[in-house]
């Protein structure tokens, strides 16, 4: 219940307008954003990597509802991975994976304009995969809701012609999912496996935490048990535990899959598992357009709604 109110707030146009006018500390933006602008995401980059920590770039933005606006988001991307290329971050660290790569949302890049809307999409997502291409980096496409996941797994499949390292991201929550990690889980295939972060209907989602923790542990079987590259998305001690379980028992190297934390939630923890030899990849959203980010994963744990409050009072 709280979680959809939450969510509800975050597509508020007017609630919008609201929080990103007043005083909000700069504190509660730094502490899940990696900057306002490309430079600021550079230099985020530079740091997470300087700590041991790959990372995977998000320009903040979605549900773009103007074919000049997708293109600038396409463009957004260009200029960050030329950047992150002059920086020396791309560094490649084999056929499917690098030191800093990029994820994008499809409707920031327009998948939901209309009739043309798969086309346009496409068309900005080939655009970027090929930059990214030459500078050595790769890419990752974000999953929506579940109205969009058929339209971004056929995208993917035909950017895949040309580009195999691009990433698809699956969601636990949904009914489906065991079935496509199944599909997915071929040589050469790299797949992000998260628990999902939108509201979604029973018919299509499993709806209780403890289903969605199960369908997690199926999903990450069905992709151990196979030959691509997994990439288990999730703060859940637990299931980062049984991913290095389940990776040990399928006889998969610890460079074989990685583990993937949001910025700024559990940052000891992203260190530590660094440390003890794992690859792990920060999730760095940047940009100017983090209200309805900041809204999700304030649904996720509102715990943090206090710290938000707070941080919304203050000057600071
Ligand atoms: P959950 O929120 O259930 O938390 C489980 C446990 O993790 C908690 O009990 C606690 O122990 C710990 N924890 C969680 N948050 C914490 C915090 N702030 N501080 C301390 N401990 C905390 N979604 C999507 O729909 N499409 C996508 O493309 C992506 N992409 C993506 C990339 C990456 C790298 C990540 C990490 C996540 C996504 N997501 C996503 C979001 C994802 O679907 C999900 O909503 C969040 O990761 C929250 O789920 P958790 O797995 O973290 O568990």
């Amino acid at each position: 219940m709280l979680r959809s109110t939450i969510l509800a707030a975050s597509r508020n146009g007017r609630l919008e307008r609201v929080v990103t006018r007043a005083p909000i500390s700069r504190s509660v933006v730094r502490r899940f954003v990696g900057g306002a602008d490309t430079a600021a995401a550079v230099q985020t980059t530079r740091a997470l990597i300087g700590d041991g920590l790959t990372v995977t770039l998000d320009h903040l933005g979605e549900d773009t509802t103007d074919r000049a606006a997708a293109d600038a988001a396409a463009g957004a991307y260009l200029e960050l991975l030329g950047q992150l290329d002059s920086a020396g971050l791309t560094e490649r660290l084999g056929p499917l994976t690098a030191r800093a790569e990029v994820s994008v949302k499809l409707s920031a890049v327009g998948q939901s304009l209309g009739a043309d809307g798969e086309k346009i999409a496409t068309e900005n997502a080939r655009t970027i995969c090929l930059e990214a291409r030459r500078v050595g980096a790769t890419v990752t496409l974000d999953m929506e809701d579940h109205t969009t996941t058929d339209s971004t797994l056929g995208i993917l499949r035909e950017l895949r012609g040309e580009f195999p390292e691009t990433a698809a991201v699956l969601q636990a929550y949904l009914r489906r999912t065991e079935g496509d990690c199944l599909d997915l889980a071929y040589a050469g295939s790299r797949v992000r496996l998260c628990k999902g972060a939108y509201d979604e209907p029973a018919s299509v989602a499993f709806t209780t935490r403890a289903d969605v923790d199960r369908s997690y542990v199926r999903c990450m079987n069905a992709l151990l048990a196979g030959d691509g590259y997994a990439m288990f998305a999730t703060h859940d001690p637990t299931l980062i535990d049984i991913a290095s379980a389940r990776a040990e028992a399928h006889d998969t190297a610890m460079n074989g899959f990685e583990v993937q934390l949001l910025y700024g939630i559990r940052p000891d923890e992203q260190r530590r598992l660094a440390a003890a030899g794992h690859t792990v990849r920060v999730y760095v959203p940047y940009g100017a357009q983090w209200y309805g980010y900041l809204v999700r994963r304030l649904a996720e744990r509102p715990a943090n709604l206090a710290f938000f409050a707070r941080a919304l009072i203050s000057k600071g």
